[in-house]
């Protein structure tokens, strides 16, 4: 289809949740739908528009002829451009101020204000931004949602009705996050075995029946069978049980992951220069991994959105000096609520020659790099998939949303990782990068993480489910009649 006049190519919008989680698996799935055949309009806030301009540079969204990038505004208010947004604010805001903008963009595109650009033929949203289904419904257009979670993390989120009916969330008090409450067995959710409540995604630790996330995802999970399909940054093997649960209420699911690895299967240089980082890569760290043996480096960040105080950060550095380990610690500016992060200055001098501190990583190369023997991460689901795709093992230190299902997951189901208290000691860090890198449950936990990339790399390779699954999807739905 490559060679297709401008004119018939069918034409996708893809409109991801504004955050780097969201928008990284959205620009993979665009990239692949380019790939194969499809005008891209794929839609940013005008912040992240805005940042991804500095971060990358001037041009960097120049896109292709057929590959462009446009923007609309979030409704939020001004907040510091080069750290990460309000979440409970984006849910509040942005379904009530994007859509009138995103309809006006889907009917520019469609009525020649453009030049050289079809007609828009579908929706590709991110399934938290289900206000989207109006545009679709307005201009008659098929929408599929991507739901950027695990399939276990959309189940666990898919029952937030039945918790709350069952009166188990909201809490009665807050103690309850501490007082054991929390560890009450959930074994009636179809698709899932050994949860706790604790294990379902963190919106339920609240005492307000109108928390804003609670209720949002709450509802959105109760719209999932309006769209056309779902798309999932999975594969089968790995998830089986949790997809089968899900197919029993939406029988169009098409696993595409691990998009990263579908994405190696393009050569396309032109593609591979569109990139999605909010924050300056330091493309140093590689240069650094480059020094240091097989298996001796344990890789450690938290992701875009984790917060942490600065007593936490100092026990982890700690943690991190008395392990004695090799580490590359990346520390985003925004880590610590409220304050600059702040690393203890005998803690560099400590750990001279064997740390990196860096604020930003290329991290699906530093995953694959093969000095990289562990990661300590927050359990978001890219880092997780991405981990799981290079055979990394980790320490899972979950923040919020459903990287509690993730962990356990991790823990549990897949035997990759081992989790570390919420209230994080610097001699808990220390033992347990220690067993991660040298000890027998980590050897274990390596050899199962070998297993599934084994899995995940048949999954996304030539002829693999996640081809033949894209394949579907594009004749089956996005290029159906209505
Ligand atoms: C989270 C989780 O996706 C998810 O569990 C939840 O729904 C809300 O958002 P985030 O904290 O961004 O997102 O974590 P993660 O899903 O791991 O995504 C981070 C992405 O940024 C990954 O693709 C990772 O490769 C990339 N990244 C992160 C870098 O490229 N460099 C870095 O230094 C850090």
């Amino acid at each position: 289809m490559g060679s297709m006049a401008a004119a018939q190519k069918p034409h996708a919008v893809c409109i991801p949740y504004p955050a780097q989680g969201h928008l990284n698996p959205m620009l993979k799935l665009a990239k692949l739908l380019h790939h194969k055949g499809f005008h891209i309009t794929f839609v940013n806030t005008d912040f992240n528009h805005g940042r991804l301009l500095r971060s990358r540079g001037p041009t960097s969204l120049d896109g292709l002829p057929d590959f462009r990038f446009e923007s609309i505004p979030d409704g939020l208010l001004p907040s510091d451009p080069d750290a990460t947004q309000d979440i409970p604010s984006i849910c509040k805001y942005t379904p009530k101020h994007s859509l009138a903008p995103f309809c006006d963009l889907i009917s520019k595109l469609n009525d020649g204000s453009f030049s050289g650009v079809p007609p828009v033929t579908c929706i590709v949203s991110d399934g938290v931004m289900s206000f989207t289904l109006a545009a679709a419904k307005q201009f008659g257009l098929p929408e599929v949602f991507f739901w950027t979670t695990s399939a276990c993390g959309l189940l666990a989120y898919a029952h937030y009705c039945s918790l709350i009916e069952k009166g188990l969330t909201p809490l009665k008090d807050m103690s309850d996050v501490t007082n054991g409450y929390l560890e009450t067995t959930i074994d009636w959710v179809p698709g899932m075995k050994d949860m706790r409540l604790r294990d379902f995604p963190s919106f339920i630790r609240t005492t307000d029946p109108d928390d804003i996330m609670l209720n949002y995802l709450k509802t959105e999970t109760q719209v999932l069978h309006k769209a056309s399909a779902l798309i999932l940054n999975t594969f089968d093997v790995l998830e089986q049980d949790a997809l089968d649960a899900l197919l029993a209420h939406h029988p169009k699911i098409y696993t595409l992951g691990p998009l990263h690895l579908a994405l190696h299967q393009i050569q396309d240089e032109r593609l591979k220069s569109i990139g999605s980082n909010l924050w300056k890569e330091d493309a140093t760290c590689i240069d650094w991994l480059d020094t240091k043996e097989p298996n001796s480096v344990v890789y450690v960040n938290f992701g875009s959105i984790t917060v942490m105080t600065a007593e936490q950060l100092t026990e982890f550095a700690w943690g991190l000096a008395n392990s004695k380990k090799h580490f590359l610690w990346v520390i985003r500016p925004d880590i610590v609520a409220g304050d600059s992060a702040m690393i203890p200055p005998e803690f560099v001098t400590e750990t001279e020659g064997r740390g990196m501190l860096a604020s930003w990583c290329p991290q699906e190369q530093v995953l694959g790099h093969p000095a990289v023997g562990g990661f300590l991460t927050h359990s978001g689901w890219n880092s997780s998939i991405e981990s799981i795709s290079c055979g990394v093992p980790v320490i899972c230190w979950p923040f919020f949303a459903e990287q509690q299902t993730n962990c356990r997951y991790s823990c549990v189901e897949w035997g990759i990782g081992m989790e570390i208290d919420n209230d994080v000691k610097r001699d808990e860090v220390e033992m347990m990068v220690r067993e991660l890198m040298e000890g027998e449950k980590g050897k274990v936990m390596r050899e199962n993480a070998l297993e599934w990339k084994r899995n995940a790399v048949e999954a996304a390779g030539p002829g693999g489910a996640a081809q033949l699954n894209l394949d579907k999807l594009v004749t089956d739905v996005l290029l159906a009649q209505k």
